[in-house]
């Protein structure tokens, strides 16, 4: 009934439609169409409720579609969309132990326990974000998987700029910045086979502040959203396949580290003074660099240079003078 109702709004799309037809035609309640609406719009459809008149359909570029995702990645690999879940990296890692495939791209509309970097929340609204974890099963080495996060960083900023014609920067080591707020965040969590000493799957969680996240005043002041900064709505699907097939491209061509120089050209951080925690240590640097492993290249006060791996560090601040 649902995909009954979608098609008579989409047939309308940007006329207003009243409840009566829409119940006549389908000889079901005005209450029980309200409430099949209501459903599609937690969805993602942008259908407007037009008090005691009716509903408009005008897009439905926030709704994640499975098949668009599935038919337009370069690399076929398994989609699950789900509704609503705790947390897709949780569930990417128990479904890598369960399954055979060496690849699954796994989305959810919500999530109830979005985690990010050092046991931080991820904010996880209705259709306001993309939610996803890209889970493989690689051959690469434990080595190259310390790198996994530049690369995903890569993809994930390049693709933004693509789909919302912006210009977005990485700030080490995880996450992407607008106009010096944070838009996205990649957390990548893996295990490794002791025995054999390689990798048993890892799971690249990226989490993107698209539209209509609610946020406390707190942490309004240092995320944004894509619309806020673009002015636009970006289809999630849409950029979903953008950064899946970029990531792909990248791993095809993990030789020849093209995603790194991306990585340090879009960096947020080089030349600027910025306050590092380590352990529990706190201390002012100057960004020289980043390196081809990734690493932060410091200028300490003392004229001391230190290079330092994202493990070491617990928070970076960007001083306010910069
Ligand atoms: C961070 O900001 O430190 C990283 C945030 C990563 C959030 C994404 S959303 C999809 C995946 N599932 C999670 O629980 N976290 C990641």
């Amino acid at each position: 009934m649902k995909q009954k109702i979608l098609k008579i709004l989409k047939e309308n799309k940007d006329n207003l439609i009243s409840g009566t037809t829409l119940s006549k035609n389908l000889n079901i309640t005005r209450s029980y169409v309200s409430k099949l609406i209501s459903n599609l719009i937690v969805e993602g459809y942008d259908i407007k409720k037009i008090d005691r008149l009716g509903y408009i359909y005008k897009n439905d570029l926030k709704v994640l579609d499975k098949d668009y995702i599935y038919n337009n990645i370069k690399n076929k690999k398994e989609v699950i969309v789900l509704e609503k879940i705790d947390s897709t990296n949780n569930f990417a890692k128990k479904f890598a132990k369960e399954t055979f495939l060496k690849e699954a791209v796994i989305v959810a509309n919500t999530q109830t326990e979005g985690r990010g970097r050092l046991g931080r929340s991820f904010v996880s609204n209705e259709a306001s974000g993309i939610y996803m974890s890209y889970m493989l099963k690689p051959n690469f080495s434990l080595d190259f998987a310390k790198k996994i996060t530049c690369l995903a960083a890569s993809a994930v900023s390049s693709a933004i700029d693509e789909e919302a014609n912006v210009s977005s920067q990485i700030k080490w080591v995880n996450d992407i910045y607008i106009n010096g707020k944070k838009v996205s965040g990649i957390l990548t969590e893996g295990s490794t086979l002791l025995e054999e000493s390689k990798l048993e799957y890892v799971v690249i969680g990226i989490g993107i502040n698209t539209y209509d996240q609610v946020f406390t005043d707190e942490i309004k002041k240092i995320a944004t959203t894509l619309e806020n900064e673009a002015q636009m709505i970006v289809s999630r699907s849409k950029l979903i396949v953008n950064i899946i097939n970029r990531i792909d491209n990248y791993l095809a061509n993990i030789g020849n580290d093209v995603y790194m120089k991306e990585y340090i050209n879009r960096s947020f951080v080089i030349g600027k003074k910025v306050t590092l925690q380590k352990y529990d240590k706190i201390f002012e640097v100057e960004v020289i660099d980043i390196n081809q492993e990734g690493e932060l290249v410091v200028k300490h006060l003392d004229g001391r240079f230190e290079t330092i791996s994202s493990g070491e560090i617990t928070r970076m601040k960007i001083n306010s003078e910069n």
